[in-house]
């Protein structure tokens, strides 16, 4: 994670590298810092806490000089405090860093037995100390210095650093994390993602996998890991330089929870032919007929939404499906087949488990396929086709409206390969992509029961465990439900299979823990709704989500309840998403905590 800034200017950057910042937040918030040269001197300026903490400091001691870096931290090795926030410098170098220097212990170790001094408890603080151990005690030129330091260091990161009596030179290197180089009008840029140069340059160059560049403002020269001179094509941006706004909600995550219906609908559209009711996928998809196993795997809230395509691409499709999360698949041998397809889910496109196994199956021989909201992002850049999302930029940690989008995406592909596996009809294609195009409709219905589950977040805001229970496609939705609460509320909740419940969890029930039941009017409502009994016959509070049929069905004693627009059965979980999402956020809100960036969380996730 951490979010990496660097500018050659005309003129003084501070101002425009804290605008590049406030674009990288999402990487992580709990610090951040700026370094400049101004003539020829090193100084920097450093605070914890959100990036308006840093803002006032700047405000009181402003920083000069058209050379400088950036960045914002979300704290890996040391607590977030000013001495660990980046960057780190010596008197020759100042550093910033985003990823993990694994073997940082030894070359500390190594570097104080040489007479250096640290003052932080960071990794990222040896490649400073040792640019400078290259600098002075060989002699090197910057860019040896930096090329023999990162040649030293393990581990997955990106670098970029300035020098002192240097103030046409940035040197940086990409061995994990991304890194985007802008060009400008005699201007050069760096950012962690081209998004963060948006306002400054559409003109971006990626570095690959172990390249470094020295940049001046003349031009930027690309070294791979070998030290060879490479070039890397420029490519033109569509990210926007526009900041998104609030557009009148309190937080980005109500905004994007209620902007699911449009979204949505944007989607479907990338996906369905409206008049024919059938579904048009990307050129050169999976082969789906001869696909004999896929292979999905993804972290978080995107793992939930592959959980459930697993029940769609089974149903629609019969075609096997395992489902991993992305920091586990790699350490299991996988029994791939040469016909096998790997599917990658990824919001930001940038989250390191997810690239690591995506880069596993790849060493497999696997086709790979994303289901992605950002399309320049690393994930989309080495997949072999790539499944767009319209979410749009979702900037609440908390991920709501590309959950749903994914969905779509991810049931638009188990129709398509249920179609080419000669399991669905026509009609059977028909009436599904009927259920689906009626979605938009159906969120924009569930979302006005904002109301009543605002009242109910004040009861579930004074709990202090929470379960969340569903069969079927319900099943991973409840675990997202709880991934949901517990990030924005800090409220423990574990979400599990209904019919687990008796084969342990039910000892924990008592009048302190409410259950949500996720209970669709489906083939599993009865078993559910009997799971839901046994809770209440333990004193258990219930309080189930289904529609206005199944709420009249379920019987008596529930503590509260939430009326669902009626939905097609196996699509359910793209709207019961909502009051998911929505009992999540109002209890946060009750709580009073920081629902756009909750504590120790971060967007992006790009260290392993
Ligand atoms: O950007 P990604 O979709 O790859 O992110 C995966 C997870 O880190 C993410 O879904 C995370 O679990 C969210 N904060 C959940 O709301």
């Amino acid at each position: 994670m951490c979010g990496i800034i660097g500018i050659l200017g005309k003129n003084d950057v501070a101002p425009s590298i804290l605008a590049g910042l406030k674009r990288l937040e999402y990487r992580g918030y709990d610090s951040a810092g700026v370094a400049t040269v101004m003539t020829g001197q090193l100084d920097r300026r450093r605070a914890p806490g959100k990036l308006s903490a840093l803002e006032a400091v700047m405000e009181e001691r402003p920083l000069g000089g058209p050379t400088g870096i950036g960045h914002t931290r979300w704290a890996t090795h040391g607590a977030p405090t000013k001495t660990n926030a980046h960057p780190h410098a010596t008197e020759r170098v100042s550093v910033v860093h985003n990823g993990i220097i694994e073997n940082f212990a030894e070359l500390r170790q190594e570097l104080i037995d040489n007479g250096a001094v640290f003052e932080s408890e960071t990794d990222a603080e040896v490649c400073p100390q040792l640019i400078t151990h290259y600098l002075e005690t060989q002699n090197c030129a910057p860019a040896e210095a930096f090329h023999n330091a990162i040649k030293r260091m393990r581990g997955a990161f990106a670098f970029a650093a300035i020098f002192s009596g240097e103030d046409d030179l940035m040197i940086c290197a990409r061995k994990g994390s991304p890194l985007a180089i802008g060009h400008g009008d005699g201007e050069m840029y760096l950012g962690s993602d081209a998004y963060a140069l948006a306002p400054f340059t559409n003109r971006i160059t990626y570095l690959d996998e172990g390249d470094w560049a020295v940049i001046r403002r003349a031009g930027v020269d690309i070294f791979d890991n070998g030290g060879k001179k490479v070039l890397r094509p420029e490519t033109i941006s569509s990210a926007s330089a526009g900041i998104v706004e609030k557009d009148g909600h309190r937080h980005f995550m109500a905004k994007e929870i209620h902007e699911q219906p449009e979204v949505v609908a944007h989607t479907i559209s990338r996906y369905v032919d409206p008049v024919s009711k059938t579904i048009k996928l990307p050129d050169g998809a999976f082969d789906f007929a001869a696909l004999d196993r896929l292979t999905i795997s993804a972290c978080g809230t995107a793992f939930y939404a592959g959980q459930i395509s697993k029940y769609w691409f089974e149903r629609w499709a019969k075609l096997p499906v395992e489902v991993d999360i992305a920091s586990e698949l790699r350490y299991r041998d996988v029994p791939y087949t040469p016909n096998g397809g790997a599917l990658f889910i990824s919001q930001s496109g940038e989250t390191a488990d997810t690239l690591a196994a995506l880069r596993d199956a790849k060493s497999y021989g696997q086709k790979i396929a994303a289901v992605i909201n950002v399309p320049e992002s690393s994930i989309a850049r080495e997949s072999d086709i790539i499944f767009p999302i319209a979410a749009g930029p979702e900037v609440g940690v908390a991920s709501t409206k590309a959950f749903t989008c994914q969905l779509v995406a991810l049931a638009c592909i188990a129709i398509a390969a249920g179609r080419a596996r000669g399991i669905l009809t026509l009609q059977d294609e028909i009436e599904i992509v009927g259920a689906l195009l009626e979605t938009p409709r159906k969120l924009s219905e569930a979302l006005k029961a904002s109301g009543s589950i605002e009242k109910i977040a004040h009861d579930i805001a004074k709990a202090e465990d929470i379960l969340y229970i569903g069969r079927g496609v319900s099943y991973p939705l409840a675990m997202e439900g709880a991934l949901k609460l517990k990030e924005i509320s800090y409220i423990h909740a574990e979400g599990y299979a209904a019919g687990e419940l008796k084969h342990g969890p039910i000892a924990l029930i008592d009048e302190n823990l409410p259950v949500v039941v996720i209970a669709p009017l489906d083939a599993h409502f009865e078993k559910t709704v009997s799971n839901m009994q046994e809770l209440m016959a333990r004193g258990g509070k219930a309080l189930l989500m289904s529609c206005k049929k199944g709420l009249q069905q379920a019987g008596d004693g529930i503590w509260t309840s939430i009326e669902i627009p009626e939905t097609d059965n196996m699509l359910a979980p793209i709207v019961y998403a909502v009051p998911i999402q929505l009992l999540a956020y109002f209890t946060a809100t009750t709580k009073g905590t920081d629902v756009d960036q909750p504590r120790n969380l971060a967007k992006s996730v790009t260290v392993e």
